[in-house]
């Protein structure tokens, strides 16, 4: 009996413990799609888990740029990173920039993104939108303005995507993210009349189908090995062009578990790695394939170079 008392009495205090506490505001904080061995950098963050807030309470979608965890994987750019951008717009004066500036840089108010008054601006300006606007500025550089079907592989909230839709020219575009990342890509595009369409998808969900590009903003670089491969096979080699910001594979934390570069290499023939700018991780890198021609590249980027570690 005083046995029995004895351990129930541990059980209560381990229920008031600050250790129970913090295991069960862990656990909460996770949303897992895939088995760990399956699970990107992203969805083993406890971002994964806000995303499904932001769907079941409207206050918090209202303000979800602002979340920290969401800040910590998506809405990442800074201030001084988004003025890099901004000058790398001006600089290449294809007028992307002045077209975003009368569209989408002034609806720029969905999940309330922090923004600010660039000298010369009259509005004050999203960083993360700038680097949508580049990444759009750099694909008309590589590929041209038309495209009849995109795929983008880890969309966040589908901020490239509606910059694609509404600067570029682009038929259809197949989104693929986890299927509660979807949703919220799904509830954030549906603000806005697209000019073009768009699917979500999963990965397991694919029929091989051929695309114009493949595009991938620190995203494919931060899925699992094997996660990797299956989109080689699935989606990449399907690409006839292809434009991968990439965090891992030369180096660096991110790298734990990926494939290499060297591995990339040889799984996609003919591909040129570029420096990424302005750099935002030491070890990042643009990977890219099926370019028009080279003279545009050595005009406005420069090759990277990098040490592979046969
Ligand atoms: C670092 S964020 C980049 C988001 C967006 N591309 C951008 O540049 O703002 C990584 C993205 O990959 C997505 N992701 C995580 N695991 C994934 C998976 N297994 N398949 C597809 N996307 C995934 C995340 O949900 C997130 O949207």
């Amino acid at each position: 009996m005083t046995r029995k008392l004895g351990i129930l009495n541990k059980l209560k205090n381990f229920l008031k413990s600050k250790l129970f506490f913090y295991l069960k505001s862990s656990y909460k904080k996770n949303l897992y799609i895939h088995i760990k061995k399956y699970r990107s950098v992203s969805e083993s963050h406890p971002y994964s888990y806000e995303i499904k807030k932001f769907l079941e309470k409207p206050k918090l979608f209202k303000n979800f740029k602002r979340n920290k965890h969401y800040m910590g994987v998506v809405e990442t750019v800074t201030e001084k990173e988004g003025y890099e951008y901004l000058k790398v717009l001006e600089s290449r004066n294809d007028g992307f920039l002045k077209k975003a500036l009368g569209s989408v840089l002034i609806s720029d108010n969905i999940g309330n993104p922090l923004k600010y008054f660039y000298d010369g601006y009259s509005i004050p300006l999203s960083p993360t939108t700038l680097r949508y606007i580049k990444v759009a500025s750099d694909l008309n550089i590589l590929f041209g303005k038309k495209y009849h079907n995109i795929a983008e592989i880890g969309a966040g909230y589908g901020g490239q995507t509606l910059i694609n839709d509404q600067i570029l020219d682009v038929y259809s575009a197949k989104l693929f993210d986890l299927p509660h990342v979807n949703k919220l890509i799904e509830k954030y595009l549906n603000y806005f009349l697209l000019k073009g369409s768009y699917k979500t998808t999963f990965i397991n969900n694919e029929v091989p189908t051929n695309y114009d590009l493949v595009l991938s903003n620190y995203a494919f670089s931060e899925l699992p090995k094997d996660l990797q491969v299956a989109y080689i096979d699935k989606v990449l080699k399907k690409s006839k062009r292809g434009y991968l910001t990439m965090n891992s594979g030369l180096g660096g934390v991110f790298s734990d578990g990926k494939l290499s570069a060297i591995e990339i290499l040889n799984q996609l023939p003919n591909v040129k790695f570029l420096e990424e700018y302005p750099l935002t991780y030491k070890y990042n890198y643009i990977v890219v394939w099926g370019y028009e021609n080279s003279e545009k590249i050595d005009k406005n980027f420069k090759e990277k170079k990098y040490e592979l570690n046969l």
